[in-house]
Formats: C-alpha cells, sequence, structure tokens
C-alpha cells in the first residue's frame, strides 16, 4: 500500500461535524461564565507554555481547570482537525473487533478524529484503550465521545490511568501516540538509551501485521525525535508506511545546524468558523497547521519508488523548486516558472532523468518535473 494523498481536504461531512463540535463542547464540557469569558487568555498562556515555555509547563498542566478548559476549546479541535485530515490520507482501518491503544490520549482525541473523519468504521465494534497519567482529562473526553456519538457507539472505551510504557493486557492492531512523545524527558546523558527503551515500549503493544502512528506538531526538535524513533523502531523490524515512500536512512532527520526535519504544512480550509474566532482573539495566527508523523507497520511493504513531496514550493533560479524525499535520499523537485506543483504530502512516480544531477546547495539528487500532473495524484 502506498499513499498518494496525505492530508487531502475533509469532505462536507466531516467539516460539519467539526462545526457541531463547539455545541458537543458546550453541552459535555460547559465553561463557567468566567472562565469562558477569559477563555482566549488561558488559550494564550497555555499556547506559550507548550510551544516556548515547556520547561516552566507543570507536569499536571491538565488537571488545571484554566489550562483543561483551554486545551478542550482550542488544542483539541485544532488536533482534530489536524489528524482528521492525516486519516483520511493515511486511512488506518482496523477491523471488526480489532483493538487501538491511545498513549497520551488527553480527552480521547484520536477516538474522537477517527470518529468524525472515518465515517466507514463507525459500525464496527471496536475497543480503544486509551492511556494517559492525567485521568479527569480522559473523563472529560468520554463524556465528549457520548455527546458526540449520541452513546450509542459501538465502540468500546477503557480509560487507563498509567504512562507510556506501562504493562497492558491486551496488543493492538493499531497503536497511535499523538502529540504525547513531546512530553517524555529526551534530554541528558541517557537520552539515547531512553529512545531505545520508547521504541521498544512501543513495539511490545503491537499484535502481528500491528501498525503504529507517532504524530507530533512539526517542529523541529519533534522531527528530530521521530527520525530517531523511525530509525529505532526499524531495528527492531517495522517498515514505515508513510510520509516514507522507502525503508531507507531518513535524509530529512533534522540533526545539525541546516538539516532539514521532516514536516508537512498545509492550510486551514473547512476549519470551524467559532474555532477560527477564537483563535484570532487569542491573538494566535493559524493561516497554516504543520505536523510530522511517522506511519509504520510489523507487516511487510513493498515499495513502488514513488517521490513524497515535503515542503512548500519555493523560487529558484531554474524556476521553481520543492524538498521531497526517495529512496535516492534527499530529493529536489524542480517546476517550470509556471504551471502546478504538489501539495506537500503528494507524491508522484517519478521520471528519472538518465544523467543524474545533484543542487550544490542541500545536496539533493534533482528531479525535474515536466509531465502534466493530474488532480488526485
Ligand atoms: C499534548 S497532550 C495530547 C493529547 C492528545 N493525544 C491530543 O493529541 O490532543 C499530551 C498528553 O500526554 C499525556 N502524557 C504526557 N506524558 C505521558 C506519559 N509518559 N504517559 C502517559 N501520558 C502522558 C499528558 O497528560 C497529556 O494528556
Amino acid at each position: 500500500m502506498l499513499i498518494k494523498n496525505l492530508f487531502p481536504r475533509l469532505d462536507t461531512q466531516a467539516a460539519k461535524e467539526l462545526d457541531e463540535f463547539g455545541r458537543v463542547l458546550r453541552k459535555a464540557a460547559p465553561l463557567k461564565g468566567k472562565h469562558f469569558e477569559v477563555l482566549h487568555k488561558n488559550v494564550r498562556a497555555l499556547s506559550d507554555s507548550l510551544t516556548s515555555d515547556r520547561e516552566g509547563l507543570r507536569k499536571d498542566y491538565m488537571t488545571d481547570a484554566r489550562f483543561l478548559g483551554a486545551y478542550l476549546y482550542y488544542f483539541l479541535p485544532w488536533n482534530l482537525y489536524r489528524l482528521s485530515r492525516l486519516f483520511t490520507g493515511i486511512e488506518p482501518y482496523v477491523n471488526n473487533g480489532g483493538v487501538i491503544i491511545d498513549l497520551g490520549s488527553g480527552p480521547l482525541t484520536v477516538p474522537l478524529a477517527l470518529w468524525i473523519s472515518m465515517p466507514k468504521m463507525r459500525e464496527r465494534t471496536l475497543t480503544f484503550i486509551c492511556v494517559d497519567r492525567a485521568s479527569k482529562v480522559m473523563s472529560e473526553g468520554r463524556r465528549l465521545f457520548d455527546t458526540l456519538t449520541g452513546g450509542t457507539s459501538k465502540w468500546r472505551i477503557v480509560t487507563v490511568k498509567g504512562s507510556l510504557g506501562m504493562q497492558l493486557r491486551e496488543k493492538a492492531d493499531l497503536v497511535v501516540a499523538a502529540n504525547t512523545l513531546n512530553e517524555l524527558n529526551w534530554t541528558g546523558r541517557d537520552s539515547e538509551q531512553m529512545q531505545g527503551k520508547v521504541a521498544h515500549s512501543l513495539a511490545k503493544y503491537l499484535k502481528k501485521d500491528g501498525r503504529l502512528l507517532l504524530v507530533e506538531p512539526g517542529l523541529r526538535q519533534a522531527g528530530r525525535n521521530l527520525a530517531v524513533m523511525r530509525a529505532e523502531l526499524m531495528d527492531l523490524g517495522l517498515m514505515p508506511l508513510a510520509p516514507c515512500p522507502h525503508d531507507g536512512y531518513c535524509p530529512m532527520h533534522g540533526q545539525g545546524t541546516d538539516a532539514r526535519w521532516c514536516h508537512f504544512n498545509f492550510g486551514v480550509e473547512g476549519a470551524p468558523r467559532w474555532l477560527t474566532d477564537l483563535t484570532h482573539r487569542a491573538r494566535l495566527t493559524k493561516s497554516g497547521l504543520s505536523l510530522s508523523f511517522v506511519y509504520l507497520t510489523t507487516a511487510e511493504v513493498s515499495y513502488v519508488g514513488s517521490v513524497r513531496a515535503v515542503s512548500e514550493v519555493f523560487k529558484i533560479p531554474q524556476g521553481r523548486g520543492q524538498y521531497a524525499c526517495s529512496s535516492r535520499g534527499l530529493t529536489l523537485l524542480e517546476y517550470p516558472q509556471r504551471g502546478p506543483a504538489l501539495f506537500p504530502g503528494q507524491s508522484l512516480p517519478p521520471e528519472w532523468p538518465e544523467q543524474s544531477r545533484t543542487d550544490l546547495k542541500s545536496g539533493a539528487v534533482i528531479l525535474p518535473v515536466t509531465a502534466k500532473l493530474t488532480k488526485g495524484k
């Protein structure tokens, strides 16, 4: 299986459900008058803490009423939007009777996003094992899930207060950790050992032919960590399904000062108006979103040699360029001055030139894109 378009726009139904999630929030997690009035300020404060002041962020920030409200009304819906676009692209289906483990589940963001973006899964009997060190936020999530689904869902949701790495009785068809790995402390002398340990713990949760999805913010440090995790997990026998179109060395690993890191930017088309309004009131601009992720499997994967566009398009002397990834390593797509180009995350089957050329600035192998790009590729 190779994934062509990683972040398709939400369809009308999913966009509508995300819009209605505002009503779900007000019903299942109403904010007291005072908290509602200062919501935008709390969003701003939590955003500063999560991005630039992580050191000062208390471990139990999810249990602080101000931050919990800000998380539920702002970070949760934006994560639902981000994950819904990713899920629409990678389609992480789980069969009837399957088990999904969600690590660092918070307000059950992953089950909520799967419900919103993958309606075909709704009729399946699934078990979700949601693990978080803060139980209160998972209880809020359960109320949100019951309100969203009308309380009649076939999905069984088990919440477990505990830490990533804890023993779980069941193994999973799909393990997800979304916006969680960046909460672990990766610094210090034992960091390499710790990366290996985390990879082992994650792999242990998987059934035979199980899949593992790690999603992180599109920041350099997160991209770096994911590249390391990818390598560690591949040493344990897993193979990447996406975004990597190959199982070789990651050429966008983010190490060193100039190294590019693998992350994807995309727009906010179809995001709910109430959410963009709140974003504006919190003086946070969101003209685009960004994430890094890696999706791996313990099954065999056959790669067809495609090339995945990663960066946005930029000007180069010959026309326009775009960094991409292929089995030949870092790749520079070279487009003419005008005409269509790939969106970050889209892939194409390459027509490699007979004579290979290398970009002097980046060391990337150059792939001229002359073929007509058709929609949907
Ligand atoms: C940023 S939130 C992400 C929540 C949710 N996955 C999402 O994408 O919206 C990170 C969550 O991970 C939890 N967490 C952090 N470190 C953890 C650990 N070592 N074990 C379990 N949960 C952890 C936090 O309590 C928090 O709920």
